[in-house]
């Protein structure tokens, strides 16, 4: 995929993956109490939908990690215009490679990137930045049904062949030295919050389309159709954990 292609696609947009203010908050609402003047990292903050409800709800500093500028850019606009800004610190940094000192993030938050890394490989990489009794909070594309229509199994084993289902993720969770507190699934909102504004923009920028924009536009509306059709078999669920 051509990546200028996804960006005059994917360029600001309010959000870069499903999930909503209203399942961030509830996710911060379901995790015990935090120390003062907690330590919070955002994985793959994007353009930091995520990262703004936090700062918000916890008036503490956020270290929102991305690897792309221009998401960031748009993340630091927009705590500006919210009065934002001292509670947010954007880093340019791949967060599979975060050297951040051991035991210094009393909150890890990650919505709809940590498949980037997979989700054992990541929560590995990261236990070790957690404080003693650290928490988690993150978002992971998860088989919800036995029954899988084939349509959607040949989407994500071409796409995302790891992704595993709640129990595997639980197990895995454990693995990697977390107690799963809670889980949730995200409803089919947070799914169209984030899609309902990404057809808009297709409708616009189809007219004018060029090959590569095309190809682009093709494979969105794949996985649209995809989670239109098959939806109820995999969606984003929050797996809130602590260090163990
Ligand atoms: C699907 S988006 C989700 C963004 C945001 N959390 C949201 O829910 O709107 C995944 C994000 O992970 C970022 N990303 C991918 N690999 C990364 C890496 N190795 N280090 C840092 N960020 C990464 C991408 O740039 C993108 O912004």
């Amino acid at each position: 995929m051509n990546p200028d292609a996804f960006f005059a696609l994917y360029r600001d947009l309010p959000q870069l993956g499903p999930g909503s203010d209203v399942c961030t908050r509830e996710a911060l609402k379901r995790l015990p109490p935090l120390p003062p003047s907690p330590r919070v990292v955002d994985m793959g903050c994007g353009v930091g939908r995520q990262t703004l409800v936090l700062a918000e709800t916890l008036r503490t500093r956020v270290l929102a990690v991305d690897l792309h500028p221009l998401y960031l850019d748009q993340l630091e606009r927009e705590a500006r215009a919210r009065n934002l800004s001292a509670f947010i610190e954007p880093r340019r940094a791949d967060m599979g490679a975060l050297d951040l000192p051991a035991g210094s993030v009393d909150l890890l938050w990650s919505e709809g990137a940590i498949y980037h890394l997979g989700f054992g490989p990541g929560l590995h990489r990261w236990r070790p930045m957690l404080a003693p009794s650290g928490l988690a909070a993150v978002t992971e594309c998860s088989w919800l049904t036995d029954g899988r229509p084939a349509e959607a199994v040949r989407f994500w084993s071409e796409a995302y062949p790891s992704m595993g289902t709640v129990p595997e993720n639980r197990a895995t969770a454990e693995r990697e030295g977390y107690e799963v507190l809670d889980t949730f699934t995200l409803p089919a909102s947070a799914w169209w919050d984030y899609y309902t504004p990404l057809l808009q923009r297709i409708e616009r920028m189809r007219p004018t389309a060029d090959a590569s924009l095309r190809e682009v536009i093709q494979e969105t509306e794949r996985e649209i159709a995809l989670y239109r059709d098959h939806g109820h078999s995999y969606g984003y669920v929050f797996y809130l954990l602590r260090v163990q």
